[in-house]
């Protein structure tokens, strides 16, 4: 089953309607470093490219894309995470401030380095991939601290997102004190995904979905067992399974269901476009429209980032450009 179309008036008043909310992130962030260049010749010290670097940026990723997702929308946002004492974690906090937003809810901890994935690209392709990470749970102390930190915070938000990307922020008080807020929608890793009993809405992907659950997705029907299963085992109101090419499906606690198809015109990098579907899923929920209508804006959110190189945020206008379109095609 699929789902009306949204009309492009309806959608740019939705989308005004979603500016101005005010969200909590809470979760992993990390700094995506990429080294871009060229080669033209292989090392005489051991057998490997060696690129000759032609520029070096640095980006918010994990948990940060999410932040920066919200923003391009026009929502207030506040961070809850951790960052080592390092420079990244200085360069994490700058990124933030840079796109305005709120980073007093970010702890900083001697015991780990801030989450860096160092990329080389040399012609487009990726060369190497170089992580720093500690996946370790938190300090018993800085567990407190971090809990205190998301109490704060939340208690003049509108709706919070927990973002997990299993580097071990995230834990059972930390989503108990989110659930403090009226709205918490969680883009859970599937390892953890029992810590998110209770919140409102969680939207895996199919893989995560399916390692969450134990049950292969091969077909519509195994796909109905995981979503209904989730839906069970976390008590939430709606679940949604975003699967890549194939759009998106909604499990919903009152027997709603639907799929929706994607809506890309053309894909570049898909990376991303799961923390774009959580934050427009959140705007739109905070916004109280109903669970259809904020998948629906969802999926075509993710559509224009996954049309995007590189900067993977989605701007109102944007959002509405694919929709003509797509009103357009069909
Ligand atoms: N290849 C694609 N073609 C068209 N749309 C896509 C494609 N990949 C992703 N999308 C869009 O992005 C949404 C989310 O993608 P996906 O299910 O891959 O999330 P994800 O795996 O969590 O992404 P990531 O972890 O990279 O952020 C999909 O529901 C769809 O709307
Ligand atoms: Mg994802």
């Amino acid at each position: 089953m699929g789902l009306d179309a949204i009309a492009v008036p309806t959608a740019s008043e939705l989308l005004a309607r979603m500016a101005g909310r005010r969200v909590v992130v809470v979760g992993d962030v990390m700094i995506d470093e990429w080294i871009w260049g060229k080669v033209s010749r292989i090392s005489p010290e051991a057998p490997v490219p060696v690129v000759s670097v032609t520029s070096h940026s640095f980006t918010l990723g994990g948990a940060g894309n999410v932040a920066n997702n919200l923003r391009a929308l026009g929502a207030t946002v506040a961070f809850v995470g951790a960052i080592g004492q390092d420079a990244e974690g200085e360069r994490a906090r700058a990124l933030f401030a840079e796109i305005g937003v709120d980073t007093q809810g970010i702890i900083v901890l001697g015991d780990r380095p801030t989450t860096r994935k160092t990329r080389v690209v040399a012609h487009n392709q990726q060369v190497v991939r170089a992580d720093w990470e500690s996946t370790a749970p938190l300090s018993t102390a800085d567990r407190a601290t971090a809990v205190a930190r998301v109490v704060d915070a939340v208690a003049d938000a509108d709706a919070v997102v927990l973002s997990d990307y299993g580097k071990g922020f995230l834990s059972r008080e930390i989503v108990e004190a989110a659930l403090g807020c009226p709205l918490v929608i969680a883009d859970p890793k599937p390892e953890n995904v029992a810590i998110f009993a209770g919140v409102n809405c969680v939207a895996p992907n199919v893989s995560e979905a399916a390692r969450a659950t134990g049950i292969a997705i091969v077909d519509g029907a195994s796909l109905e067992l995981a979503g209904r299963t989730l839906l069970n085992r976390l008590g939430c109101r709606d679940v949604i399974i975003t699967r890549g090419e194939a759009g998106m499906s909604l499990f919903g606690r009152d027997g709603e269901r639907a799929d929706i198809p994607s809506v890309a015109r053309s894909v570049f990098d898909v990376s991303g476009a799961g923390d774009t579907v959580v934050a427009v899923l959140t705007l739109a929920l905070a916004a109280r429209m109903p669970i259809e209508t904020a998948m629906q804006l969802a999926n075509f959110a993710a559509g224009a980032v996954v049309e995007k190189l590189g900067t993977a945020t989605a701007s109102p206008a944007e959002i509405i450009a694919l929709l003509e379109d797509d009103g357009n095609r069909t």
